[in-house]
């Protein structure tokens, strides 16, 4: 059984065969000869955080694959009332085929997975959105073909977005240029194992310049609201425009995992620009979790 708690889980050969297959079944859908790979299978769907994307896509790509996927948020379940994570695991997986799990920090899904008879998918943590960077290589290879080394900006905070960027720049081979204020690093230890790769840029034209793929994310993260006044003070010169964008090379695309704020990390036309493929990486969301899913459950 193999859980997907970063994407460090997966082997690359894996990865790319769970992208290949998450284009298939985009095809699949869009032709009506989808396989019902999760017949009489149960999801189990953990939120103690909102999300518009991941809860729509998980559940829905397991209806159309033939299961049934269970929204647990922590008000309406026993682990909000101080039951352990280690006892809602061991009962859980005992009654669900599946779990993906959305929390604050990172030991607490390492946790639920030790103890649970069924694979466990990070759904985002403080730390890693693996599940996201599935949706966002899906659609690189889709408008430009292979990502293998390529240059990709990170202009933003070294939030759990950038860090499993970094995890995916060593899967898939390509180089990292982040662009992130003093004191918003990602974390030292992930740098440091992927110094080969992954370079700390502050300068966002600097990051840019040469990069075949610009990515940014909100700079408060779930969990930050009250920094969000001196953060918009700290990042207001890391706004990723058209105008930043023209540093980069001449097909390059711009990605946000979304929810995005207009007029703060991102300009408010740029989501709808020629460079942005923003609307694809959501849809992808669903394809790639439903071709996640069928791996992780034949193993
Ligand atoms: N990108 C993403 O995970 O979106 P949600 O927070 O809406 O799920
Ligand atoms: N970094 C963001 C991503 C949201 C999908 C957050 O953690 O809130």
């Amino acid at each position: 059984m193999k859980h997907f708690l970063t994407l460090t889980d997966l082997t690359p050969a894996e990865l790319t065969s769970i992208i290949n297959r998450a284009i298939e079944m985009k095809a699949e859908l869009a032709t009506g000869t989808a396989r019902e790979s999760m017949k009489n299978k149960v999801l189990g769907m953990i939120f103690e955080k909102s999300s518009t994307r991941t809860r729509v896509s998980f559940e829905a790509g397991t209806a159309q694959l033939g299961g049934y996927a269970i929204f647990l948020s922590p008000n309406d379940t026993q682990l909000g009332r101080g039951e352990s994570v280690e006892d809602t695991a061991k009962v859980l997986s005992r009654m669900v085929d599946i779990v993906m799990i959305r929390t604050f920090s990172h030991s607490m899904i390492e946790t639920f997975a030790a103890n649970s008879k069924v694979p466990v998918i990070n759904a985002l943590t403080d730390d890693y959105h693996p599940c996201q960077l599935l949706a966002d290589m899906q659609t690189y290879q889709e408008h430009r073909g292979s990502i293998q080394g390529k240059t990709v900006a990170w202009v933003g905070d070294g939030n759990n977005m950038c860090q499993s960027f970094i995890n995916a720049a060593a899967q898939w081979d390509f180089e990292l240029k982040i662009a992130c204020p003093e004191g918003y690093d990602p974390r030292q230890d992930l740098l440091q194992s992927h110094q080969d790769r992954v370079q700390i840029l502050r300068d966002p034209i600097a990051a840019v310049t040469g990069s075949d793929l610009v990515v940014t994310d909100t700079w408060a993260s779930m969990g930050q609201d009250e920094e969000k006044a001196e953060r918009q003070r700290v990042f207001g010169p890391l706004q990723v425009n058209e105008e930043l964008m023209t540093y980069a090379n001449k097909d390059a695309l711009f990605m946000h995992c979304l929810p995005a704020y207009r007029g703060m990390e991102v300009s408010e036309t740029l989501l709808d620009s020629e460079f942005s493929v923003v609307w694809d990486e959501a849809e992808n969301r669903l394809h790639a979790q439903k071709a996640l899913m069928e791996f992780l459950l034949a193993q």
